[in-house]
């Protein structure tokens, strides 16, 4: 089996979110079962080409986008991880800026619908011409949700898996927009019903194989939870072909043990490098630095559905009752002001970070008590299990991934406070539940070795998906 993987972003080279995170490490998981496994991702501006040894090579072409015919060049790098090529497909129009899909201010790119088309057009034009065999398609998300049907439409001996990681982003485009593709494949879209286009229900309709990635998150698109009306029929339709398989993560990246952003390393057996990473955040983000109280840490993008109009509510009053609280993550500018302000008023209790900071994020899943993750809705959710890694208690909303991954705490069992309904009581309730048992030492250590002896490395959900791939 040849194992083609196709995503707009691929960590540790470009991140804007847990995509990257997968399309960096579920790879590495399948290589011991495939011949070949490849990845392949636009090279973005952004991308230090030097630091990962990108380097050009001998493949170029030219795809037609509307009237115009647009050159692209390919580079490659072997993946830190192990021995996976990555391949980076380069234009100076469409790739060459910084950022991924927004401008620094969070601004989205004018352009992404052409981007992206633009992007799928040189993937089949790679199939097309054989640059590499490939057996499975394995797309991800709208970026990339046209391929199944042009792979279908051009009758290439190629199945097509789709994966989604977030049913909230469509890719809708117009019947405009869609003049631009070749003409075997503009005609052959179904329209929703605001009369345009998803590049999310194509990638549905037409893979040969759908999942999401977490079972819990396939429940809820199934049963029609935050999904209208008409994409819900077609998500039925392909129900037949239709699963879910939870995230692993990439345990040598984030591991306790061995972290190389951390100064300061730790095990379930040996404690202390834990408290003396919480000292070493609280010092950094200029926060007090009694460590007898807990500090809840989130590592998020800054969207309403992370929760934080709940949050931002809650924080006066957690605050008084001797919280600290540390925030990293970029996005709506709102949120940002407002995590800001929370900040101005309380400067030995709060700080955020608005921006995009690796070594800090593995700083917060190390040093902090708690995390924080009351997202109104969650296909997976990462940070989480990097929570429960690093000893870091989450507290969760039930839904999607976050339910199938944390279980409540209970004298003696559990892993973690989950609250059952998205509302501001539910959340204050499950955050005061932590923070009383916080205080119940013994208790609290073995919630923390209970949480740090689970086992979510890929290999099981690497599994599944070969199982879909046996189509
Ligand atoms: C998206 C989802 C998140 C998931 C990630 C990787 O970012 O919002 O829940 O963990 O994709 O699949």
């Amino acid at each position: 089996m040849n194992i083609l993987f196709v995503s707009a972003e691929v960590a540790p080279f470009s991140k804007a979110g847990g995509l990257a995170d997968v399309a960096g490490s579920l790879p590495g998981a399948l290589t011991p079962y495939a011949e070949s496994v490849g990845i392949i991702s636009p090279l973005y501006g952004h991308i230090n080409k030097k630091q990962f040894d990108i380097i050009a090579t001998e493949v170029s072409g030219e795809v037609a986008l509307g009237m115009e015919h647009i050159p692209y060049t390919m580079f490659m790098a072997e993946h830190p991880n192990g021995s996976i090529p990555v391949w980076f497909v380069s234009n100076d129009r469409f790739f060459a800026r910084n950022g991924i899909y927004t401008k620094a201010d969070g601004e989205g790119f004018k352009d992404n619908i052409q981007r992206y088309f633009f992007f799928q057009l040189v993937v089949l034009d790679l199939l097309n011409k054989r640059v590499f065999d490939v057996d499975i398609l394995h797309c991800n998300d709208h970026h990339t949700g046209l391929l199944p049907s042009m792979t279908k439409s051009l009758d290439m001996k190629i199945k097509s898996i789709f994966t989604i990681h977030n049913f909230l982003y469509h890719g809708h485009f117009s019947k405009e927009d869609s003049k631009l593709l070749p003409d075997v494949f503009s005609g052959s879209y179904t329209l929703t019903q605001w009369d345009n286009y998803s590049s999310l229900l194509e990638g549905i309709d037409n893979a040969d194989r759908v999942n999401t990635v977490s079972p819990g998150y396939a429940r809820e698109l199934l049963a029609g939870d935050n999904v209208d009306a008409n994409s819900l029929i077609r998500l039925r339709y392909a129900e037949h072909k239709f699963s879910g398989i939870v995230n692993g993560i990439d345990t040598k990246y984030w591991d306790p043990e061995n972290d190389q952003y951390t100064p300061h390393h730790f095990s379930a057996e040996s404690l202390e490098g834990k408290l003396k990473n919480k000292i070493e955040l609280l010092t950094s983000m200029g926060l007090d630095t009694d460590v007898k109280a807990p500090v809840l840490g989130l590592i998020s993008r800054l969207v309403e559905n992370k929760g934080f109009p709940l949050i931002v509510k809650l924080l006066d009053e957690f605050v008084k009752r001797g919280v600290k609280f540390v925030f990293l993550g970029s996005g709506d500018p709102i949120i940002a002001a407002q995590l800001r302000k929370a900040c101005v008023k309380h400067p030995r209790k709060i700080a955020f970070d608005d921006g995009f900071n690796e070594p800090l994020a593995h700083l917060i899943e190390a040093g902090s008590d708690m995390f924080l993750m009351p997202s109104r809705f969650e296909p997976c959710g990462l940070n989480q299990l990097y929570s429960l890694r690093y000893g870091t208690i989450p507290i969760v909303n039930n839904t999607g991934g976050l339910g199938d991954t944390v279980e409540n705490w209970q004298p003696g069992s559990g892993t973690g406070f989950v609250f059952d309904s998205y509302d501001l009581n539910s959340l204050r309730a499950a955050m005061k539940r932590a923070i009383d048992t916080f205080r119940l030492k013994e208790e609290w250590t073995d919630l923390i070795k209970r949480g740090m002896s689970k086992d979510f490395s890929w290999d099981q959900s690497a599994k599944q998906y070969l199982n879909l791939y046996e189509i």
